[in-house]
């Protein structure tokens, strides 16, 4: 099957042109200027379908290296499933995620590997690759890490916070990092202080404090300054390479953008909710001086930062300037009835998380229309620096021969109106982006040569996605 996708302006992380480009079978055969011919053949009339996207943006497809599809966690199991969350994935633009093995402790990393594979295996909308969660840093376990490389599982996630469930300490930490600087794991840090988070929720539900806004209070920006630091300066210590994931904090994003003026390998990504999400609107305008239990929608961490301290402008800020290089979701779902509500009467019982995997895309381009960023930037943060950073480029996150033909046509006329009524395929029963407009529309999705979602229709099979073996991060030297 080939398919010619003309008239389009393409558009790279390095920059945009007018371009056609073919994709033979699963590939991107050529990427050539408009109506040319490749040595005399007449590429029009030598193809199997031709797509004409006068006006349009021809993009990598997303990739989305931040997600949890069924994770069990918070005493429940995240909403979507491989087969859920891929296809809202795909209908948002996104055409490969990174997903993660979770170890909690006393558990074996290789055979929940094996679980997670046993998952998504012919589940998958989109092409799927892991990350592992280590909860349970041990001997046997840094030996894992080893063989999950070989498996294409090239990043592993430690966590500074959530005691008895991920944390690890920073002896535990260390012997981690040790073990990534010699064998090229790209280190993943969640950099909260948990043990001080602990004592925060403890007194504030002990003073009655309970409805979700506390989540927030509970979790200040100063227990994740100073992770992000600890992080950094363990990474430093062991010369491991570090990315600290859903960065929220202007004063961590300042840790980070130290280090790298330092020299440091160390890399930061963030959220949409981190962006356009706040403090503030999660209190809401309740006649409560605490909110309502509607804030319960946006409890993740780490949490939602104040307006008024200007979190969310620094990070867009950073954004432009490459202080954080990447975009992903941390897509963790629940629903409000029967998941979110079992805190209720007390907000340490919810389970943390934001469902955005189908939004991303959107929501970035939204921020090139609001002149945050340039085209160019919208693709390298939501698509090139995370298959650089997760061992996926030249593969993916980019348009040219060779690529896997993920390609999405944006239209920049187009309309997206967000909401559960509206544009809505993961599964919850409510969106933390209710009432979002956004002013471009994913038209077309094709995966891996295969139209997967055309004219606000979803066509693709269960199953087209399949494991991508990740390689060892492409940010390293
Ligand atoms: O609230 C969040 N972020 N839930 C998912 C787990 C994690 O820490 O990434
Ligand atoms: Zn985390
Ligand atoms: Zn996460
Ligand atoms: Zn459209």
């Amino acid at each position: 099957m080939k398919t010619l996708i003309k008239n389009g302006l393409v558009v790279n992380a390095t920059g945009t042109g007018m371009a056609d480009v073919l994709i033979d079978g699963e590939t991107i055969a050529a990427v050539v200027a408009p109506g040319s011919t490749l040595l005399g053949f007449n590429l029009e009339s030598n193809v199997d379908v031709v797509i004409d996207v006068t006006g349009r943006y021809v993009i990598p497809g997303g990739v989305d290296a931040h997600t949890h599809m069924e994770m069990p966690f918070g005493g429940t199991n995240a909403s979507d499933t491989f087969e859920t969350g891929t296809r809202a994935a795909a209908w948002g633009g996104t055409t490969s995620i990174v997903d993660f093995v979770v170890q909690y402790p006393g558990e074996n990393p290789l055979e929940r590997y094996n679980a997670w594979q046993a998952k998504a295996a012919g589940n998958c909308a989109i092409d799927y690759g892991f990350h592992q969660i280590l909860s349970d840093v041990q001997d046997s376990s840094l030996t894992a890490m080893d063989e999950l490389i070989e498996e294409g599982v090239s990043s592993f996630k430690l966590f500074m916070a959530y005691k008895g469930v991920f944390l690890s300490d920073d002896g535990q930490i260390l012997k981690a990092m040790q073990k990534g600087a010699s064998n090229g794991a790209l280190m993943m840090m969640h950099a909260e202080n948990g043990s001080v988070i602990d004592v925060l929720v403890s007194q504030a539900i002990a003073a009655g404090n309970t409805s979700p806004y506390h989540h927030g209070l509970t979790r200040p920006w100063q227990a994740e300054e100073e992770a992000t630091h600890r992080a950094i300066m363990l990474a430093n210590l062991t010369g491991a390479p570090l990315y600290v994931v859903h960065v929220s904090a202007k004063q961590a994003v300042d840790q980070i953008a130290m280090a790298r003026d330092n020299g440091q390998n160390v890399f930061g990504e963030t959220c949409p909710q981190y962006l356009y999400l706040s403090l503030e609107e999660q209190l809401g305008a309740s006649s409560d001086e605490w909110g309502t239990f509607e804030g319960a929608k946006w409890v993740c961490s780490t949490p939602l930062r104040s307006r008024a301290e200007g979190h969310q402008h620094h990070m867009w800020q950073a954004l432009r300037t490459n202080d954080i290089q990447m975009v992903s979701t941390d897509h963790c779902p629940f629903c409000m009835k029967g998941q979110k509500d079992m805190g209720l009467a007390d907000f340490s019982k919810i389970p943390n998380g934001i469902g955005s995997v189908e939004h991303r895309m959107d929501l970035m381009y939204q921020g090139v229309v609001d002149g945050h960023i340039t085209l160019p930037r919208w693709v390298e943060l939501t698509s090139t620096t995370p298959a650089r950073m997760f061992g996926m480029y030249g593969k993916k996150g980019v348009i040219q021969p060779g690529a896997d033909g993920d390609v999405v046509v944006y239209d920049p006329k187009g309309h997206t109106s967000i909401g559960v009524q509206k544009t809505h395929h993961m599964n919850m029963d409510y969106s933390a982006w209710e009432g979002y407009e956004i002013d471009g529309h994913v038209d077309t999705v094709i995966s891996r040569g295969k139209v997967v979602v055309d004219n606000n229709q979803y066509v693709g099979t269960k199953g087209d996605g399949k494991y991508f073996k990740r390689g060892l991060s492409q940010y390293l030297i």
